[in-house]
């Protein structure tokens, strides 16, 4: 990863982040690369802008899917009672960004720049209170012996 922190939009990873479990974190990184390579993609001219944000987007729906599946995957294997909200939130996200792909691919006109703010911010904020909701879910399910580190690594 280039290590241009030039841009203010940019996303830097720490701590606060950190669901603790370890499978997910290096996801959630992953993404904020994805997140930082989108707003690289805007610094660049328009013709250069178009390509790369069509590049890059491509590549960040299928990490995003990827990355859902994933986590959708541990939550049902600890029996997540938020479960459906949960996946409900992944959806919703997944169809916005299909769609804004789809308006931006047939050629309507949208700012990357506000797009990629727009993600950033999705991302960040689901990070932050729905994930944390089932990293504490799982704190609290291993003090009372429920789950075990077999049950979260699959
Ligand atoms: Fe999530």
């Amino acid at each position: 990863m280039i290590n241009n922190n030039d841009n203010k939009d940019m996303v830097i990873w720490g701590d606060k982040y950190a669901i603790g479990i370890q499978l997910i974190d290096d996801q959630h990184k992953e993404l904020f690369a994805l997140t930082n390579e989108l707003f690289r993609a805007c610094l660049g001219g328009e013709k250069m802008q178009d390509s790369i944000f069509k590049e890059t987007m491509g590549r960040m729906v299928e990490y995003v899917r990827f990355h859902f599946g994933a986590e959708q995957e541990l939550l049902q294997r600890i029996k997540y009672p938020d479960y459906p909200e949960h996946k409900k939130q992944h959806d919703t996200l997944v169809r916005n960004i299909l769609e804004t792909v789809k308006e931006y691919n047939e050629g309507k006109k949208l700012v990357p720049n506000q797009f990629a703010r727009i993600l950033r911010d999705w991302i960040l904020s689901h990070i932050a209170i729905y994930d944390k909701l089932y990293a504490a879910y799982i704190v609290t399910q291993k003090k009372k012996g429920l789950l075990s580190d077999k049950d979260i690594n699959g």
